[in-house]
């Protein structure tokens, strides 16, 4: 195993990240455990200045589970979810396609789902810190000959022989412009009966809703120990690197593009979760 970048770093947490994998082994879970040991996220804390646009870079890896849990309502119960679903739509022979797979915390799910079953996982990510995480996390696993990671855009990949892709908050990181055409991918590369899981941030058409949104956002993330200023200088790097669209605005993209039968399944204030099914 190779060791956790910051060993001499006190500020060490796994207790939320064995919360994700309480299904594991015993065995399983020490490894993991010790793999995913790691600083608490203050990247925004204490620096003064503008901050630099957000990157999904080293910093960001290293501290990105604990980001995850303090700044995603219910990703635990989403992963989970997505990952059950995945598993009661995966058709035999073909693929799972997880596009923005990060340091791998879906496809580790879906791996604990499939378990004693033959599948196919094709996680993408343009990060390569991120992939090499994930990658570090499969040595433990012995599902892992069944999973491909590419570190690359995923605009640039091709979808085949899909019945499950997942886009879980990354869709909101690719240009406006750029995801319809993302999204006719998926649904060309999906077989009949497949399905698009996709989780984004969103905003509200009505200002006073919107309004309403990112207050009770905001009181989520001062109730999970962020300070008003990292709360300010996040939102400051994320501008114009993260865009929202609102859900109307996905709804039709996704019938643009073929979809026909979807549904909301998840629901937090400004985070919303949606099922596409393939006809
Ligand atoms: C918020 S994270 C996704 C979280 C992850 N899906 C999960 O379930 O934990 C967004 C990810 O999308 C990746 N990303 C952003 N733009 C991308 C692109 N054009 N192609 C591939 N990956 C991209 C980032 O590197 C980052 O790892």
């Amino acid at each position: 195993m190779n060791p956790p970048e910051s060993r001499d770093n006190k500020a060490w947490k796994t207790a939320a990240v064995l919360h994700f994998y309480s299904k594991w082994d015993k065995e399983s879970k020490i490894l993991i455990a010790m793999e995913y040991q790691m600083e608490r996220d203050r990247i925004f804390a204490g620096k003064k200045g503008k901050p630099e646009p957000f990157k999904f870079n080293r910093e960001v890896a290293r501290v990105f589970d604990d980001m995850l849990n303090r700044s995603v309502p219910l990703y635990g119960e989403s992963i989970r979810r997505q990952a059950e679903l995945a598993s009661a739509y995966y058709q035999e022979k073909s693929r799972i396609y997880d596009l923005g797979c990060s340091n791998g915390n879906l496809g580790l799910s879906i791996m604990d789902q499939m378990k004693g079953r033959e599948f196919s996982l094709i996680g993408v990510d343009s990060s390569f810190p991120m992939i090499e995480k994930y990658n570090r996390q499969l040595a433990h696993k012995t599902e892992s000959a069944s999973v491909c990671l590419i570190c690359g855009f995923l605009e640039d990949i091709q979808i085949k022989n899909a019945s499950v892709v997942l886009i879980n908050l990354t869709l909101q990181f690719i240009a406006p412009q750029k995801r319809d055409a993302v999204l006719a991918a998926v649904f060309n590369g999906l077989n009949s009966g497949g399905i698009l899981l996709l989780t984004e941030k969103t905003i509200h058409r009505e200002k006073s809703l919107n309004d309403l949104e990112i207050r009770f956002y905001k009181k989520f993330k001062l109730e999970n120990g962020y300070s008003e200023l990292e709360i300010s200088r996040k939102r400051e790097a994320l501008e114009k690197v993260l865009v929202p669209d609102t859900i109307e605005t996905h709804q039709k993209r996704l019938e643009r593009v073929g979809f026909k039968t979807m549904e909301i399944w998840l629901k937090w204030f400004n985070f919303a979760s949606f099922i596409a099914v393939k006809p």
